[in-house]
């Protein structure tokens, strides 16, 4: 909840204790805002179109949405009724924490990773267990799966790790599911997929049907562009979904934003898609070469941010992740400082680009 503010009548005391999820901030004056990892591409083409032939808002979308599922379940090789959307793929893992882990039982995540992991447990009462990453900011899957236990439900691996950019290794993931006991749910999160150009990655795709127990979890959200629409989707078991539908909020999904992810998904959008999506994985790699000429110790970016870690994670990071995002945020460029650990930079506009060399330039000669 908000810092100092009392609700009036008798709410949970652990509700109370816990910050609730904060937004990368909003500009307020002309500039870069580089701290979502939203897309800085318009929509794709039909997809405006798409939207504004949905006329019929007064009524509640058909969730069934079979068509879209099937198309989504092509691409993994299983049918539609392997699919689950959801209002963003954040909502899907509320809906596993929720469903697998009562509480007291755990649930497992790297640290630093998606700032949405650790209140996922709050409304069952299920406890988060962190696993550090290692120091070149990636999962440390041997002391995941060490850190297994009997009251662990669901294991979250972010792939690539939002906010520091390396993706898993499939030959890691492989060794990793040999470890995982097989009722227990593993969700591999991947957001940033698209973005993904290492062949050394695990991708979801080719490693589904060899686990009933893992789901992944993919979203229009950040390589489509319909962050704003609130749409994504699970791929997995079908009785797992059903179970996480027992726990989601009904009719959440609206007809707009599954038109959206259809329109998203034609020849003429795919092609556009893998356009933008090589452009800015191309654009990614440019800022973290850069960035590492100016000595700092970029780790491997997969997604479509870069990572600057502070000096106290690694050495070739900045002095202090806070005063550095006060810098780009002073200079009307806005990024997501986590403090004492680093500092989550999108890649945006091809003009942003060299904005951001120039602040990070000018901070590093001012210490
Ligand atoms: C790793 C990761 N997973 C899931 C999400 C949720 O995305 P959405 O709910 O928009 O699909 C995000 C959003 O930033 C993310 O970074």
């Amino acid at each position: 909840m908000s810092d100092n503010v009392v609700p009036p009548v008798r709410f949970r005391a652990d509700v109370l204790a816990v910050p609730a999820y904060r937004q990368g901030a909003t500009p307020t004056k002309p500039g870069y805002k580089l701290s979502s990892n939203e897309n800085p591409f318009e929509p794709l083409p039909g997809v405006l179109d798409a939207i504004a032939q949905r006329s019929d808002i007064n009524r509640y979308a058909a969730v069934a949405m079979p068509e879209l599922r099937e198309t989504i379940g092509a691409e993994f090789g299983v049918d539609g009724t392997h699919v689950h959307l959801a209002a963003g793929s954040v909502a899907i893992l509320f809906q596993l924490v929720h469903a697998a882990a009562a509480a007291g039982d755990e649930y497992l995540h790297a640290w630093p990773s998606f700032e949405a992991y650790p209140s996922l447990g709050l409304a069952s009462g299920a406890v988060a267990s962190r696993v550090p990453l290692t120091p070149t900011a990636e999962h440390d899957l041997d002391a995941m799966a060490d850190a297994i236990t009997e009251r662990t439900r669901v294991v979250l691996l972010c792939s690539p790790n939002n906010p520091t950019g390396p993706a898993i290794r499939r030959a890691d993931f492989d060794r990793f599911m040999t470890r995982v006991p097989a009722d227990t749910l593993v969700v591999l999160d991947e957001a940033y997929r698209e973005f993904v150009t290492d062949p050394e990655a695990v991708r979801g795709e080719e490693v589904l049907r060899q686990h009933p127990n893992l789901v992944v979890l993919r979203t229009f959200s950040k390589a489509y562009g319909l962050a704003g629409l609130r749409i994504g989707y699970g791929v997995g078991d079908p009785a797992i979904f059903a179970a996480a539908a027992s726990v989601a909020i009904p009719l959440s999904v609206t007809g707009i934003a599954e038109s959206a992810a259809r329109a998203s998904l034609t020849p003429a959008a795919r092609a556009a898609h893998a356009e933008r999506v090589a452009a800015l994985a191309e654009r990614r790699d440019a800022l973290a070469a850069a960035l590492r000429e100016l000595g700092l110790a970029i780790p491997q970016a997969q997604a479509n941010f870069v990572w600057i870690p502070e000096t106290g994670q690694v050495p070739g990071g900045v002095a202090d992740a806070l005063a550095l995002a006060a810098d780009f945020s002073e200079a009307g460029t806005l990024v997501r400082p986590f403090a004492g650990v680093g500092v989550r930079v999108s890649v945006g506009e091809p003009e942003s680009v060299p904005v951001v060399i120039d602040i990070v330039r000018q901070h590093l000669a001012q210490r």
